[in-house]
């Protein structure tokens, strides 16, 4: 452990295996991790996780959605106080990295793990959090936006994932019971605040040379699927002025996208991951073109008005290929500003272990934009290597690893002793 002589820290060996070995789950042959919430790898990155808990004495329990809730042992005048949570998501993006999120729950579980330890003595019991599908495989930070808002069974009967999948079939196969989903919500009276540490996935740090982030705030997220839909015909015998091709209008709303973007602000970003074409055959003129749509801004005005121009956009492009348009926007999820008073405490706490930080805000969506819904809210970051993430080259120091999960230490016994 590389601490100061009487500072309490983290098992910095113990984290870094830790990583290496979640790591493994669900790693490919091109190196990239494929842990989509409720797959097989999903799920034996859980088992994983409960096997570290009950080696370390702590004791886990899960919500009707699958957040996961662990705690150390806790005096009895304490535990049913509110407490303070810290976690991040252990699922990952189709051929994602082994930080993003992964990082935020491995150190929250070293700092619990600590804290049974050394048997501290608290104001108030301090719980990792896992939280379900944070990367949206059904819906945009699906676990926390349950605890927060709550999905009905009707919503959640509509629910698909990237492979076409229907929640509630893959929900019941996984063991899941969907009243208990539907009736998943939290009472924000048992909530003191909550703490996310998470890679940057972007470049700001490193350019700046600084260890830590102290997080000001989340962009809003936008998202939503445009079906153009056309009529299937023959490759061959169609001429090319009889067709009315759903992916000729996909196609014109993708190159499209940078320029409404840029209308709107210089720092809103539109993206399209997902193509989905109908019946999909080389030798057929596509008929239904579905085009996935995320995008975001820092302000929630900019965020209706990127999805407004999306609107106006895919109306002429239908009306100029001669195909109809189906929009089916999601609910927008707000821009969130991080608590002040938890953000002097992460800067503090940095200061005081002699590490370079500064002040960012996150384009990436996390968590903790709906669990500052409910409570105060503060997140750490630590750099990603080249900005890069969401990809299999993601990568953070072990010295910044080690440092980032320190501070969290030192911010979650600030929480859970205040008085
Ligand atoms: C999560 O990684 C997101 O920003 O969508
Ligand atoms: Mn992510
Ligand atoms: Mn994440």
């Amino acid at each position: 452990m590389s601490a100061r002589p009487g500072r309490l820290a983290v098992n910095g060996p113990r984290l870094i295996a830790d990583l290496q070995a979640l790591g493994r789950i669900g790693r490919g042959p091109g190196g990239g991790i494929d842990r989509t919430s409720f797959s097989a790898a999903d799920g034996e990155a859980r088992a994983w996780l409960l096997a570290r808990c009950a080696e370390a004495g702590l004791t886990v329990t899960a919500d009707g959605i699958g957040n996961l809730i662990v705690s150390p042992v806790f005096a009895e005048n304490i535990e049913a106080l509110p407490a303070v949570w810290s976690g991040s998501h252990i699922d990952t993006v189709p051929n994602g990295g082994a930080f993003d999120g992964t990082l935020g729950v491995l150190a929250a579980l070293e700092c619990v793990r600590r804290i049974q330890e050394e048997n501290l003595e608290l104001a108030r019991p301090v719980r990792l959090v896992v939280y379900t599908d944070e990367e949206g495989n059904y819906a945009h930070l699906f676990g926390s936006s349950a605890l927060a808002r709550g999905f009905s069974r009707a919503e959640l009967e509509a629910l698909t994932g990237r492979d076409g999948d229907r929640f509630a079939e893959t929900f019941a196969a996984a063991g899941g019971d969907l009243d208990a989903a539907a009736a998943t919500r939290l009472d924000p009276s048992t909530l003191h605040s909550t703490v996310e540490l998470h890679i940057e996935q972007g470049p700001l740090l490193e350019e700046r040379e600084h260890q830590i982030g102290v997080v000001t705030g989340i962009v809003a997220l936008g998202g939503g699927v445009v079906s153009f839909v056309g009529r299937a015909d023959h490759a061959g015998t169609t001429p090319m002025t009889r067709r009315q091709n759903a992916l000729t209008g996909a196609g014109a709303l993708l190159v499209a996208l940078p320029e409404l973007a840029a209308a709107v602000s210089d720092q809103a970003v539109i993206t399209s991951g997902i193509v989905a074409v109908e019946p999909g055959s080389a030798n057929v003129v596509p008929a239904v073109a579905r085009v996935t749509v995320d995008f975001r801004e820092a302000r929630a005005d900019r965020v209706a008005a990127l999805e407004a121009a999306i609107v106006l956009e895919s109306r002429a492009i239908a009306a100029r290929y001669d195909l109809e348009v189906v929009m089916d926007f999601e609910i927008t999820i707000p821009p969130t500003g991080l608590d002040t008073d938890i953000q002097s405490i992460i800067a503090e706490a940095a200061a005081a272990r002699g590490l370079t930080f500064s002040s960012l805000p996150s384009g990436a969506g996390h968590d903790s934009q709906n669990m500052a819904r409910l409570a105060p809210t503060g997140m750490i970051f630590v750099p990603s290597i080249g900005g890069r993430s969401h990809c299999p080259e993601e990568n953070t120091a072990w010295p910044d690893v080690e440092n980032g999960a320190n501070v969290l230490l030192d911010t979650l016994l600030r929480l859970g002793r205040a008085v």
